[in-house]
């Protein structure tokens, strides 16, 4: 059994046989699908797991329970990393009532055809369980439309939050940030942020302003570590990055098909750092998955991307990785960008127009374009495009 605090026990599961969650997003440290068990007067169950596990889901309740019944389960989040065990679960617990909003319930009636046994809440609405009181706050679009959070009000202020401030990474044997080395789970947490829950800066933040005061003594997410000591910092990194908040740095990324583009690349990156940029990413995006460049575009201000021109259109890899990051709807960033072609040109201006209609971002420099191979001039080309990238953001 393992018990955060004052009789509330995680009772998750780890996965760390998935390739890639969501079909899309790679998964090299597993991942953790936390559930959490308030074992008071009434019994309350927040979330459940991926239905793949649980069998040790069941057992990881009866540890717990034993035999006794579970009275409620709050679902704060309907994606079926959280929901999947819902039918299988009433099977064990029939008299169990969910509790949910309406978007909860109109989704639990599509995936898996349960209308009956639930309790509607509203934004602020409170449920006794004894010893606990819980309060639920609506918080659409963080990352779903029925997206809610539960706070658990007794010895200890437990804040259940669905996805938000959750991170890849499997939990290896310790559960909350106090008894484990977090350093891992930092970088993951902005992978996370920026794949999943990317696009939806203005919803966190209005989430964020409707905890705002509230004393909380640990953040429970529904994936990575309890925390507890770094509640400040998860709040404050999720902030930022639902600002659109940078750090002073620059990702390059390029698509290449025998090294010539990349030649450019690595130009303008030795001009920029000989410039005074420190933080400096450089990516070929045919070889590094998009989520670990979206990762850094999230960290960075500074934008550079280049690539050649494809069957007189953007190389394939480089119009995938634009349309994921218009996608997010990114913001308060710089971009530079530069191409080639063999014959007929193309690349530069289409990404020209990617930057124009979809990412809005503020341009900075000419943008270099080489035919066929590097010269001269056109090295000359790619280091003034490193400089005054470097001039923009160290002036900054
Ligand atoms: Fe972890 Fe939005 O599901």
């Amino acid at each position: 059994m393992i018990e955060i605090a004052n009789k509330v026990y995680y009772v998750g599961v780890n996965d760390r046989n998935k390739s890639l969650f969501e079909g899309l997003w790679p998964l090299p440290y597993g991942v953790s699908y936390n559930s959490y068990l308030i074992d008071d007067d009434k019994v309350c169950l927040i979330d459940t797991v991926e239905v793949d596990f649980f069998v040790q889901f069941i057992e990881n309740l009866h540890a717990v329970l034993g035999d006794r019944q579970i009275d409620y389960l709050v679902i704060n989040h309907m994606e079926p990393d959280h929901s999947g065990s819902l039918a299988l679960l009433k099977k064990y617990y029939p008299n169990i009532q969910v509790i949910g909003n309406k978007k909860t319930f109109d989704m639990m009636s599509g995936f898996y055809g349960i209308r009956e046994n639930t309790i509607e809440v509203k934004n602020g609405e409170t449920l006794e369980l004894g010893h606990h009181t819980l309060q639920f706050f609506m918080t659409p679009m963080v990352h779903w439309p029925e997206t809610m959070m539960t706070l658990s009000k007794g010895e200890a202020s437990i804040l259940f939050t669905g996805d938000a401030f959750g991170c890849f990474g499997a939990l290896n044997g310790g559960f909350i940030d106090k008894d484990i080395d977090t350093e891992g789970y930092w970088l993951e947490m902005v992978r996370y942020y920026s794949n999943i829950v990317g696009k939806y800066g203005i919803p966190v933040q209005n989430a964020l302003k409707k905890l705002a005061g509230i004393h909380i003594d640990y953040i429970c997410s529904t994936h990575g570590p309890v925390w507890h000591e770094n509640v400040e910092k998860v709040v404050n990194l999720y902030d930022r990055m639902s600002k659109y908040e940078t750090d002073p740095g620059l990702v390059i990324c390029y698509g290449t098909m025998y090294g010539n583009t990349e030649r450019m690349a690595e130009q303008i990156a030795r001009a920029a750092s000989l410039a005074g940029v420190r933080n400096i990413r450089l990516y070929n995006v045919s070889k590094t998955h998009h989520s670990y460049i979206l990762q850094d575009i999230f960290r960075f201000r500074g934008l550079i991307v280049g690539a050649p021109t494809y069957n007189a259109g953007l190389y394939h890899e480089m119009d995938v990785l634009l349309q994921e990051v218009a996608n997010r709807d990114i913001k308060n960033h710089l971009i530079g960008w530069f191409g080639s072609y063999s014959w007929a040109s193309k690349a530069v201006s289409a990404i020209g127009e990617w930057n124009e209609n979809h990412l809005h971002f503020e341009q900075v420099g000419e943008p270099v374009e080489m035919k066929q191979a590097l010269t001269p001039e056109i090295k000359e080309e790619c280091a003034r495009l490193g400089r005054e990238m470097a001039a923009k953001l160290l002036a900054e």
